[in-house]
């Protein structure tokens, strides 16, 4: 026979607590989510805090259980200006079933590009921002190299990658920007979330050696 506290635990286990969905997401993929909770409310302000102004069409990468897709539509982009791509299929049936009008795409960021294309969000022209949770820090050289290069294939000219990372420095490698003719710019560091985060927002150098899709010949 079961105790109660066996039942408790199972009930919170099974439950539908976004935090424990998280949890249990990150003890089966650790390396994947990155993380063993949802980003705080600061560091999400601190992150929206960062999209220009005049920032319409959106892409989120690792929405994982949306708190940032709460915040990116509060902040006024409209649902079919945004496209998610999250790579872990159970997050990604969690944000359909929370979020049905929107696009969700369950795919490795690396395959941006051809998302885009697929779900008809590039019908609407170039992202302007590019907002990513992932775990770069903890990334492979080449798979942070990927990522980054299919983002702004998908970005318009002036568009802007805005990313968090645990820990006060910049989470892309100095060779990393520099192939890919990028530079990074320091945003809040947000000392109120578990763990501590800075925000970090890439954009393409004047000489832009990553050229957009959209402007190659
Ligand atoms: C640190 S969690 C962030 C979740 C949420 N945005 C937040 O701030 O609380 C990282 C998310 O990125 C997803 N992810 C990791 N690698 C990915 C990849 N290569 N492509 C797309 N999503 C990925 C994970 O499954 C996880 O949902």
């Amino acid at each position: 026979m079961q105790s109660s506290v066996q039942r408790h635990l199972q009930r919170l286990w099974h439950g539908s607590d976004e935090r424990w969905k998280f949890f249990r997401q990150w003890l089966r993929h650790p390396r994947a989510t990155a993380a063993i909770s949802p980003s705080g409310p600061h560091l999400v302000r601190s992150m929206i805090a960062e999209m220009p102004a005049d920032a319409r069409r959106v892409i989120e990468l690792g929405p994982g259980t949306g708190v940032m897709t709460r915040a990116i539509l509060a902040r006024g982009v409209k649902p079919d200006d945004l496209l998610l791509v999250e790579l872990n299929p159970e997050m990604c049936q969690y944000m359909h079933n929370a979020f049905p009008t929107l696009r969700v795409c369950c795919a490795d960021a690396r395959e941006l590009v051809s998302k885009c294309l697929d779900s008809g969000f590039s019908d609407g022209g170039a992202a302007d921002v590019v907002l990513s949770s992932l775990g770069l820090l903890s990334m492979p050289r080449d798979l942070q190299t990927g990522i980054l290069k299919a983002a702004f294939d998908s970005l318009g000219p002036d568009g802007c990658f805005i990313q968090f990372t645990y820990g006060p420095a910049c989470p892309v490698p100095r060779e990393v920007l520099d192939e890919l003719g990028l530079h990074a710019t320091r945003g809040a560091t947000v000392l109120r979330n578990v763990p501590p985060a800075t925000v970090f927002v890439f954009r393409r150098n004047r000489s832009r050696a990553i050229v957009p899709r959209s402007t190659r010949c």
